[in-house]
């Protein structure tokens, strides 16, 4: 397979997500096609989705589609690099093509979740995705987590599929209870 796997899937994603109006059903229709790009990620991906930044994890954008209603990312994690506790007001799907990327769960059990105070957040389980694995959420309710890489553990590279232009998130303060929305860059590829 070529570069046209990229585009087959983009292609396919599109139809997905206009075609499947719930998100549960969207990610069960896109998550075996992640399964299928990540055995093809070499044929695409070039040295500029591979950068790093020794300060913070790295997006490097792959695709972002012209109606906003699609972006596809590849995420580097040096060791040590972790995200913010953070839901993405989103569904995803998450497909890992190089190291072990850690996924650290939230669950929300205060019951207004449109709220952004007096949030109570319990601490999840973990989730250790090796090569090849994929994963995938849906938001409503917001799937809550951390993601990273360990100190002692080697650089990982994944894929992150969102049902929009990913240019903000919800970031959570577990000790104030308090959420708050913020904008985030992505490195242009
Ligand atoms: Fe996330």
């Amino acid at each position: 397979m070529t570069t046209t796997a990229l585009d087959s899937f983009i292609r396919d994603a599109s139809l997905c997500s206009h075609q499947q109006p719930d998100p549960a059903d969207c990610v069960l229709a896109l998550a075996p096609l992640m399964l299928d790009l990540i055995e093809h990620a070499g044929s695409f991906l070039e040295p500029q989705h591979f950068r790093s930044d020794p300060a913070t994890y790295t997006r490097n954008l792959i695709y972002c589609a012209p109606d906003a209603g699609l972006s596809l990312y590849a995420l580097v994690w040096l060791p040590g690099q972790w995200t913010p506790v953070h839901d993405h007001g989103s569904w995803g799907v998450v497909g890992v093509v190089e190291g072990v990327l850690e996924e650290r769960s939230y669950v929300r059990l205060s019951p207004d979740r449109h709220a952004d105070e007096d949030i109570d957040l319990a601490r999840g389980g973990t989730l250790l995705l090796g090569r090849g694995a994929v994963t995938s959420f849906v938001p409503n309710p917001d799937h809550i987590h951390v993601t990273g890489v360990p100190q002692g553990r080697g650089r990982a590279v994944s894929l992150h599929l969102y049902g929009r232009t990913m240019n903000s998130f919800n970031i959570y303060d577990v000790g104030s209870r308090r959420r708050q929305r913020i904008d985030v860059s992505h490195n242009e590829s």
